[in-house]
């Protein structure tokens, strides 16, 4: 009924200079509850209590998205973890939903946890004319979401100490982003104008199903794994070739300049890292073959009976390109360079008006573009790679899943992240599921034992 009304009141004042609708105030009311029940897949029945459509902050800019759902299932108390999760997907807006008992939130439910699922503004969300959701307005809606739980920890629930945050692709971003970024200062300007809780918003533990991150280095390393494929399976013209070989170049410096470190300690680099990646595909084979999967002879999977012995990662990467076509180069930053294409991230990072624009130097330097410093500290919120090196409070735990056969980014991409998350002394649980595309909240029991443990 209220959100009705200030979608109204939204509306109303499109013709004004500002949209923002105040609410008063960011304080949980207990009694606004509905019991409900979810029949999970089993048939089994889950019976909690919904808490729905709560703003998070005060100046609601776009009330279709500014809210969040709560779930409280029976025997949930104030210490009970709450599993967080968000339905961001290609750097879309999501809205706040309510349980799935097909993905992690309805296992989450099942399991006793407490559930809340923020909607969040994304590059598509408009109110009026004005588009409401360009970088970093996503992470700092769920930002916003982590506060209102904190400041309401005392009468709400479960316990705001222990939020467990789960995305997949630009949702994974968001939860890297989340666990990366707690109380960094550089968000804070932005959420104390939103009218976001004046709370901490550091969370316990990340779970990441194939992030799509560090998208101003994602189109050096998308070449460098699958240039391989260029005249093959992937059926570039010259034109095609050239800016793919051209992004190729750049990666080895972009791969040294991390200075991420083997578990031995050697530097991790461009030289090394067939290797390296190798170790993660290889595991991900034995286990499939161990669990009875079938594995064809001719994908690139080296092995003597039933022992996995090496990648032939040319092979490997052709069958990759050819379950589901690769993206052309330059693969996050397209726009202008060979096409008008335009990728959700040229959007991302456009503005309010709409406009779609390059943020990669390759890219800038081919259509003429400049990154000037309020597009690159926009660029810097949203790559936890950044944050990592940055002060901020990071979670501890982290989960981080990219299907052995997804190929909406580079393996690099997790790979690095997690990396550079285990060299820093965070506990990472980290893999690449085999025969696993573009996907996540799979293998719920895996990630169910991982968050029961901790
Ligand atoms: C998503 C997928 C992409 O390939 C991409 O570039 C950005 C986002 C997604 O599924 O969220």
């Amino acid at each position: 009924m209220k959100k009705i009304f200030l979608f109204a009141l939204a509306a109303g004042l499109t013709a004004c200079a500002t949209r923002t609708t105040t609410i008063e105030g960011l304080t949980f009311d207990p009694t606004v509850c509905t019991e409900k029940t979810l029949t999970m897949p089993n048939g089994e029945s889950v019976v909690y209590d919904a808490y729905e459509d709560i703003y998070f902050v005060t100046n609601v800019e776009d009330s279709t998205y500014q809210t969040l759902n709560f779930y409280v299932p029976k025997g949930a108390g104030q210490d009970t973890p709450i599993f967080f999760r968000t339905y961001v997907g290609g750097f879309m807006a999501a809205a706040a939903c309510e349980p799935n008992p097909h993905d992690a939130t309805g296992r989450a439910l099942k399991e006793g946890y407490v559930l809340c699922i923020p909607g969040a503004r994304g590059w598509n969300s408009k109110v009026g004319e004005t588009f409401t959701g360009r970088a970093p307005d996503s992470i700092l809606d769920l930002k916003a979401a982590v506060r209102y739980l904190r400041h309401n920890d005392k009468v709400m629930p479960g316990d705001a100490e222990k939020i467990i945050t789960d995305g997949t692709s630009a949702g994974g971003a968001m939860s890297s982003l989340l666990g990366s970024s707690g109380n960094s200062e550089i968000f804070e300007p932005y959420l104390q104008a939103m009218g976001a809780a004046p709370e901490r918003d550091d969370i316990y533990a990340a779970v990441c199903y194939c992030p799509i991150v560090d998208l101003e280095h994602a189109d050096v390393m998308y070449e460098w794994l699958y240039a391989c494929t260029n005249t093959g399976v992937r059926g570039l013209n010259e034109d095609q070739i050239r800016v793919s070989e051209e992004l190729k170049g750049m990666y080895a410096d972009y791969q040294d300049s991390l200075g991420l470190k083997l578990p031995d300690g050697t530097p991790l680099t461009a030289e090394n890292y067939t290797d390296y990646l190798k170790t993660f595909l290889i595991q991900s084979a034995q286990r499939a073959l161990d669990e009875g999967y079938p594995m064809p002879r001719n994908i690139g999977v080296v092995r003597r009976r039933q022992t996995v012995t090496d990648i032939d990662m040319p092979a490997y990467l052709s069958y990759v390109a050819g379950t589901t076509s690769l993206k052309n180069p330059p693969a996050f930053d397209p726009m202008g360079v060979l096409s008008d294409f335009q990728s959700p991230e040229n959007l991302l990072f456009g503005d309010s008006t709409g406009s779609a624009v390059n943020f990669t130097p390759y890219s800038c330097s081919c259509t003429g573009s400049q990154i000037d410093n309020a597009l690159q500290e926009r660029i810097n919120m949203m790559n936890p790679m950044f944050h990592l090196d940055q002060q901020s409070d990071k979670a501890q735990h982290w989960y981080i899943r990219h299907g052995a056969r997804d190929r909406d980014t580079a393996f690099q991409v997790p790979v690095n992240l997690a990396t550079k998350l285990m060299n820093q002394g965070y506990e990472v649980d980290f893999a690449l599921p085999w025969n696993r595309g573009h996907e996540g909240d799979y293998n719920l029991n895996d990630l169910f034992y991982w968050i029961n443990s901790l």
